[in-house]
């Protein structure tokens, strides 16, 4: 039989198949062809409708945009949402909330010890350290966690997607000391929103929506035994602090900051004059396996 209705159409590009290949990923395919056949059918999308479509997807992908569209649409507040639903009915509450990790990690950040400088041969801001000790749940120290910390430059952008900027430019790696501590120096990074004239940008002006992200700073947290914690900060008084483009805003990652705080015991990070700090502890919870404490971020783990 070469002709078909519509129903026996999907239940023939659903069913040809045999015993091999992959069946999880039949089963979700399955479910997405279904609902998008019936979405085609039910919102009358046409023809010019449906390849407009592909070729903006073919767009997007072009220019490395799929992660901005995730988060734009929910899918990585949508996880983290699972994830701790999960953890409750497993009575894993605490510590650290997680957040989304975005689109632009960069593995290999260069490492120090204890304390770092990220804003070295940035153009002078306001002066900002963060500060603080890993512990885990029982509130010891974390001796010798490592912190991947990123975050977005005075236009918005982060170093290898953002043209001009250095390699690792407002990234580093910190290794807590023997109690867990942790200090950086950098500048408070302004929010920054999607880039204008781009795939992701025409989808986002098409549903009415602003494509604003909030002032945050990015970490990795791990250490050996623990749970690794993929997490971010809110800077506090942001116009879109609880109207993020990606809906990641948490309660309990929002940083206090201490205005005019005296230089003394900063030297070493080159502050000289009142500066504005925060303090701010990273919990991270027991890893129930070898496989949570892996030091990887989300995307690192699923690379081939
Ligand atoms: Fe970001």
């Amino acid at each position: 039989m070469a002709e078909f209705t519509k129903e026996q159409l999907l239940e023939r590009v659903n069913t040809n198949h045999g015993a091999e290949g992959n069946a999880r990923v039949r089963a979700i395919t399955e479910r997405i062809v279904t609902d998008l056949f019936h979405t085609i059918d039910e919102l009358d999308v046409t023809a010019d409708e449906f390849w407009k479509s592909i070729a903006w997807l073919t767009r997007m992908g072009q220019t490395g945009q799929f992660g901005l569209l995730t988060a734009g649409l929910g899918f990585d507040r949508l996880l983290d949402i699972r994830q701790d639903e999960a953890d409750q009915k497993a009575g894993r509450a605490g510590g650290t909330p997680r957040a989304i990790e975005g689109p632009l990690f960069v593995a290999g950040a260069p490492l120090s010890q204890h304390e770092v400088r990220l804003d070295e041969g940035e153009p002078e801001g306001e002066v900002f350290v963060m500060e603080g000790q890993v512990l885990d749940l029982e509130g010891q120290p974390v001796a010798g966690a490592l912190i991947d910390v990123w975050h977005a430059n005075t236009q918005g952008g982060y170093s290898h997607f953002f043209p001009g900027m250095k390699p690792y430019e407002l990234r580093r790696r910190i290794q807590a000391d023997a109690q867990g501590h942790y200090r950086f120096r950098s500048y408070l990074p302004p929010g920054y929103a999607i880039p204008p004239g781009s795939p992701i940008a025409e989808l986002f002006t098409a549903l009415g929506r602003h494509g604003n992200r909030p002032a945050h700073i990015h970490f990795l947290v791990a250490a050996p035994g623990l749970r690794t914690l993929t997490t971010q900060v809110n800077i506090p008084g942001d116009t879109y602090i609880d109207d993020d483009f990606a809906f990641a805003t948490r309660d309990g990652l929002i940083v206090e900051l201490e205005k005019n705080v005296a230089p003394v015991g900063y030297e070493s990070l080159g502050v000289t004059a009142p500066f504005t700090r925060s303090r701010f502890n990273f919990v991270m919870q027991k890893a129930v396996n070898e496989n949570e404490a892996l030091p990887l971020t989300r995307m690192e783990r699923v690379a081939g």
